[in-house]
């Protein structure tokens, strides 16, 4: 491992924004900023429930995740064609690579959008095409992840993919996504296993609100390799054990977890606590437009928070990485970038 040097505080930002990394969790309907929604919504001829973008951002005040939900789901009802799912992940690609993120594995659903009316193809062939343009403008290798949403059926979810199977190689993997509490990951067993055996990636949302319960069922039945937020693992010893020892990486987003209440501020956040034990974490920014910041804000303002510094910016670009579903020979290529712009910063 390379030896990291200490970074003065004032410099820590420049660092956290020049270094190369990998965002794994962010759900692209998220990434929907206000200003595109309405741009959208009048394209479309989409009726909004808020007077301008002001009023519609002082809206985005959460108690709790079902609260968020409501008017995340509300602001997808903006996007209605293919050319708006590829300008939302455009617009998304170019903000990111911005903050030097050199890799985006990108959440999207494919349910909200077929209740809407919309087919599944519309959803996919957009995000897909702004993913290839990603690669080409701003050099970002992306790729997609289909969630399920946990709220509605196993049924429900085993339409989702079928219908998303003859675009099979636009897709990545398969994630669990939306309300938590009352749908633990057993509940998809049978779905996941069907995605398993089709060559599917698979990670779930755990243990954002829910127990740690949680965590292991998508890790003993789903049999996930990456669980998203994994924050409540915190309570169960043993479980941090077995996360550290098996080195299953957690998405860890700190102001969504802020922005919904799972933590009272930042300073209380165990982001790191958890890497002092050990385990696999990552910084991302998981609804961007909803939650106040892109990935590097969640950086910033988590390092100042918790007083982190240059050896924990390393450790978690590194493990971003790491934990990526890319092959090996350019998960070597972004290493060495990395390594790189350590050795160079000063
Ligand atoms: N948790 C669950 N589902 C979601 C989230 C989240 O943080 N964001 C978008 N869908
Ligand atoms: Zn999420």
């Amino acid at each position: 491992m390379l030896k990291i040097k200490p970074v003065a505080l004032d410099r820590l930002p420049k660092l956290l924004r020049l270094m190369p990394k990998a965002e794994l969790h962010m759900h692209i309907e998220g990434s929907l900023e206000p200003e595109l929604m309405f741009a959208l919504a009048q394209r479309n001829g989409v009726s909004m429930a808020y007077a301008d973008v002001e009023s519609l951002r002082r809206a985005y005040v959460f108690d709790n995740l079902q609260d968020f939900l409501d008017i995340y789901h509300a602001g997808t009802l903006v996007l209605r064609t293919e050319q708006d799912f590829y300008d939302m992940a455009h617009a998304y690609l170019a903000r990111a690579a911005a903050d030097n993120v050199v890799h985006a594995e990108i959440f999207f659903d494919t349910q909200t959008h077929t209740g809407h009316g919309l087919s599944t193809e519309v959803v996919i062939n957009g995000l897909h095409r702004a993913c290839v343009a990603g690669e080409a403008e701003f050099g970002i290798s992306a790729s997609l992840i289909l969630c399920f949403l946990r709220h509605l059926s196993e049924k429900e979810a085993f339409e989702s993919l079928e219908q998303a199977l003859p675009l099979r190689d636009k897709l990545l993997g398969v994630g669990l996504a939306s309300s938590e509490k009352g749908h633990p990951p057993e509940k998809f067993a049978r779905v996941f296993a069907r995605a398993r055996d089709l060559g599917f990636r698979l990670v779930a949302h755990a243990g954002e609100e829910g127990p740690p319960a949680y965590i292991w069922s998508a890790l003993d039945v789903l049999k996930v390799e990456r669980i998203d937020h994994g924050v409540q693992a915190i309570n169960d010893p043993t479980l941090m054990a077995h996360l550290a020892k098996e080195r299953i990486p957690l998405t860890v987003c700190p102001l969504s977890n802020l922005k919904l209440r799972v933590f009272p501020a930042l300073a209380e956040h165990n982001l790191g606590r958890m890497m002092e034990a050990g385990i696999v974490a990552t910084i991302n920014s998981d609804d961007p437009a909803y939650f106040g910041g892109h990935i590097n804000q969640n950086f910033t303002q988590t390092f100042a928070a918790l007083g982190l510094g240059a050896q924990q910016a390393y450790q978690l670009a590194r493990n971003s990485f790491e934990a990526s579903f890319i092959d090996d020979s350019l998960r070597h290529q972004y290493i060495d970038r990395l390594n790189a712009a350590f050795e160079t910063f000063d």
